[in-house]
């Protein structure tokens, strides 16, 4: 495996297009098992996590074919409703794909799915909204077993907005006739996103980005060809390293309205973000100042998948804050090895207490999951001396080669073998 080595103390400029959107692309590619057709998706990102459901929908009977950043995917061949653990385990989208394996076979046997370890990421809610839905569920030996076959429209009101609860029943009620609607549903624009998919191929689906999405059903889907939007977590994550780093950077290709919480976090530490069309400007002259109280919540709130980024700024800002972490249980893992950088972190259940100091100091550091990983990369960047970051598969889960993307700003980075 690799890892990355980085020289700190060097500051970021310049220019750079954001790939698309790794929680995006992985609920549109479940949602090609509902169609028997060709679909043409575009800026297809290579990251692991979207090769992980490509083998998915291959062991199904999918035919894919890889044109350089598009991919087409031909359902007509997908004649198995059975996701084995060895590949259902890769990626926690892979529970997306029961949605729509019920949605095209009314009947599905999935292996558990795994996904970044970063709390016990249950299913219970995506298992109780399919049982409300008529949908007969038995869970043994690490396989969940559905029969859909009496699956009935109606409402659903999830305990939680659940991201993937709520796109897996879009997905498994495109189908069922008459009207189904989802209440407490997820808001993030990547739910928006797969509405929008499912729509072009002939879906009628409404309300997504509101709490209640209205799926009404129809008979078939076809074809069609599909950009999806791109990724905001890459995005804010190169806005918290020219905030840390010092410079001038423009992101190109995200919506900012998509990133709003992060911008008025942001606001905070003095530096000067403008915004034109689709593109981010980043400048960053002093030293940031604490941002004080930060939250992760769901969307619109401050995404969860950004917190070990901006907890990394945290570190090294003038002055103290503290980070709740209220989406996952267990997100900090990062935080001992920001630590072993000279951080100044202390942990109280999910609430971290950050003193911001003047500087961090290269380590060996290890990355356990995909976004802590991504916080440890930033803090090697302004740490003095040099950082080795292990756990390079975590990483490449959802940013495409972040050293070629970081280096490209100046940073002084590579990846070598371990
Ligand atoms: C999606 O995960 C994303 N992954 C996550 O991104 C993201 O952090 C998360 O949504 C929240 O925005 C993909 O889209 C592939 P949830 P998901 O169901 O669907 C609890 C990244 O770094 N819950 O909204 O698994 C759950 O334990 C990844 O890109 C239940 O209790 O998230 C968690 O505490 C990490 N029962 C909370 O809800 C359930 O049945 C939010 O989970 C489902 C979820």
């Amino acid at each position: 495996m690799s890892k990355f080595l980085i020289r700190g103390g060097r500051k970021l400029f310049g220019e750079i297009s954001i790939s698309a959107a790794k929680n995006s692309y992985l609920p549109i590619l479940a949602a090609c098992v509902l169609c028997d057709d060709k679909i043409v998706l575009h800026n297809y990102p290579y990251y692991t996590d979207t090769e992980s459901m490509c083998k998915i929908l291959a062991s199904l009977g999918a035919r894919i074919v890889y044109l350089d950043d598009t991919i087409i995917i031909d359902g007509a061949s997908i004649n198995s409703s059975n996701i084995e653990s060895e590949l259902a385990s890769q990626v926690r989208s892979s529970i997306f794909t029961l949605g729509a394996l019920l949605g095209r076979f009314k009947k599905a046997r999935v292996a558990y799915p795994g996904g970044c370890e970063i709390g016990a990421r249950p299913i219970d809610i995506h298992i109780e909204s399919f049982r409300k839905l008529g949908v007969k569920i038995i869970e043994k030996h690490g396989y969940i077993y559905c029969d859909a076959s009496q699956m009935h429209s109606g409402s659903v009101v999830l305990e939680f907005p659940s991201v993937g609860a709520t796109e897996s029943l879009m997905m498994a009620s495109v189908f069922v006739k008459g009207q189904t609607k989802i209440l407490n549903a997820a808001k993030e624009p990547e739910i928006v996103d797969l509405q929008k998919f499912l729509n072009s191929m002939g879906a009628k689906i409404s309300g997504a980005g509101t709490g209640e999405i209205l799926i009404n059903g129809v008979s078939k889907l076809k074809g069609c060809s599909f950009v999806p939007i791109n990724d905001r977590i890459v995005a804010g994550t190169y806005m918290i390293a020219t905030v840390m780093c010092g410079g001038d950077v423009t992101i190109k290709g995200v919506k900012a309205n998509h990133l709003a919480s992060l911008l008025d976090k942001l606001d905070k530490t003095a530096c000067s973000i403008t915004v034109k069309n689709d593109k981010i400007r980043v400048q960053a002259t002093n030293r940031p100042m604490a941002i004080g109280k930060i939250e992760t919540s769901v969307y619109p709130g401050l995404p969860t998948d950004l917190q070990a980024q901006i907890l990394a700024l945290q570190t090294i800002s003038q002055g103290s804050s503290i980070v709740c972490e209220n989406v996952f249980e267990s997100r900090f893992k990062h935080i001992p090895e920001l630590v072993k950088m000279g951080a100044d972190v202390h942990i109280k259940d999910r609430v971290a207490f950050v003193r911001g100091v003047e500087k961090l100091y290269g380590a060996s550091v290890t990355g356990m999951e995909l976004r802590g990983t991504a916080s440890l990369i930033l803090a090697g960047l302004v740490a003095e001396g040099y950082t080795t970051v292990s756990g390079s598969k975590h990483i490449d889960r959802g940013y495409r080669k972040i050293e070629d993307e970081l280096a490209s700003l100046g940073a002084d980075i590579k990846r070598v073998q371990d």
